[in-house]
């Protein structure tokens, strides 16, 4: 979509020049960009991007990473494994630190990328001439953990004392389920150590001006079928085979998926809850040109809508099995059935406090079900409340694509917007 691009473009050109009153006007774009380009912010988001953790054996760098940032601040760092693969924690302790504490959640893992698709590199942090600065991580989640860590600076920096502690959590494993990250974490002593009261997570991009608030998850359900059939010679037809049922099973999926987007047409574009998503990934199978295969496997990822109920997906499932082929192999690679959500009313002294610090800086939030899964699922089911939120307005979501990007004139007034955040939530008593 060029267009929503430039639009939206030019309107982070216009925050650019706004966020730089105290130039004399007018001020050359290019002297704007490179003045925020040589903010010791930015140039941390380009050394963290720089980190490809999209590979296992950097996640270690990551932790260095972190331990610098913690180090620089004077602020305590440890390391928890679980599951051996690292969770960093910063930890900022408040004047008043019996009560529940505020944790700032993201993750080190990025998702892999195709490096045919990028525009520039995407481990070099390049920043174009409209202050975009690309990278995987960009918006899926590194810009944000810096973001928690420089709001923390500038309070710092600023004298600013609060009542609860703040906890900068970093997860592992993210991207991949938080099977070695959040899941095995929640049920250490360290994890209820950090007393946590109120989570902060990634949330979503969005192109034009509004702010989201996710506050329940869809419940991922990733299913691997293995197809079983006749094999025999490739100049025959034979009854039921593996394809076949293949071709079968991809109808069915198909039909599933055109009444889901018959109901994702009828709501509001961010009712994510309202709908069930299947996507078929994976499909494996097939031995020799000229062999009918005896089987095949696919991998099916769904995301239930907020309304489906456990036992009619899966008598949903067991009826597809039953059109298909009594003999298909079904397991669960995910299977997450229940994802409890965050209340947001008055009764939520975190969600009032959010709302009433963005409304001292003219933004509004709009509470949303997230169209995916991250680790506060986890959270949120033992019990705490969790909000994902990331400041990035007028910003084409790009999260898991190629090109994925930040403006740095919207990183940093996240930073500010952040800072003014944890003042208002961190000091609830
Ligand atoms: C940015 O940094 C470079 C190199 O240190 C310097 O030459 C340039 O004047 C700086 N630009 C601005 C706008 O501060
Ligand atoms: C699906 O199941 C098959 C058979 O058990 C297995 O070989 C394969 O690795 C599984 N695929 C995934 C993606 O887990
Ligand atoms: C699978 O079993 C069910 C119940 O026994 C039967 O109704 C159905 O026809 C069978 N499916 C196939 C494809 O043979």
């Amino acid at each position: 979509m060029p267009g929503l691009k430039q639009y939206s473009r030019m309107i982070s050109l216009y925050l650019l020049i706004l966020f730089n009153l105290t130039f004399s006007n007018p001020i050359p774009k290019e002297y704007v960009i490179q003045k925020l380009m040589n903010d010791s912010t930015v140039k941390l988001l380009q050394e963290y991007i720089r980190i490809d953790t999209s590979r296992e054996e950097n996640v270690e760098s990551a932790v260095l990473f972190w331990k610098r940032q913690a180090d620089a601040l004077n602020l305590p760092f440890a390391v928890h494994r679980p599951a051996k693969k690292p969770i960093c924690v910063i930890t900022w302790t408040g004047c008043n630190p019996k009560l529940p504490s505020i944790i700032l959640n993201s993750h080190t893992d990025v998702v892999t990328v195709a490096k045919q698709e990028w525009t520039h590199e995407p481990f070099s942090g390049y920043i174009d001439e409209n202050g975009d600065l690309y990278g995987r991580g960009a918006q899926d989640t590194k810009a944000l953990s810096i973001t928690y860590i420089e709001a923390i600076r500038t309070l710092i920096e600023e004298g600013v004392k609060l009542q609860r502690t703040i906890h900068v959590l970093l997860m592992p494993d993210e991207e991949t389920g938080g099977f070695n990250g959040m899941i095995p974490f929640v049920e250490t002593e360290e994890f209820r150590a950090l007393n946590p009261g109120f989570f902060f997570d990634e949330g979503l991009s969005s192109p034009d001006g509004k702010l989201y608030a996710t506050y329940q998850d869809k419940r991922p359900w990733q299913l691997n079928v293995t197809l079983h059939g006749k094999s025999g010679h490739g100049s025959t037809i034979t009854e039921d085979s593996a394809m076949e049922k293949l071709q079968r099973l991809l109808d069915i999926t198909r039909e599933f998926r055109r009444q889901q987007k018959k109901i994702m047409s009828s709501k509001e574009p961010t009712d994510y809850g309202s709908y069930s998503t299947l996507n078929v990934n994976i499909i494996n199978g097939g031995v020799a040109t000229n062999i009918i295969p005896s089987n095949v496997n696919l991998v099916i990822d769904m995301r239930l809508a907020t309304s489906a109920q456990v036992s009619d997906v899966n008598a949903m499932i067991q009826s597809w099995i039953e059109q298909v082929g009594n003999d298909t192999e079904v397991s669960f690679i995910r299977k997450i059935e229940v994802s409890e959500r965050t209340i947001l009313d008055g009764s939520n002294p975190y969600w009032v406090a959010l709302v009433s610090a963005l409304r001292d800086m003219d933004l509004q939030i709009e509470p949303i079900v997230c169209p995916a899964t991250s680790d506060m699922v986890v959270v949120r089911n033992k019990g705490f409340p969790a909000i994902g939120f990331a400041y990035r307005p007028y910003t084409v979501p790009r999260i898991h694509a190629a090109d994925e990007y930040i403006n740095i004139a919207i990183f940093q007034q996240g930073i500010r917007v952040y800072a003014n955040i944890l003042k208002r939530v961190a000091n609830l008593t």
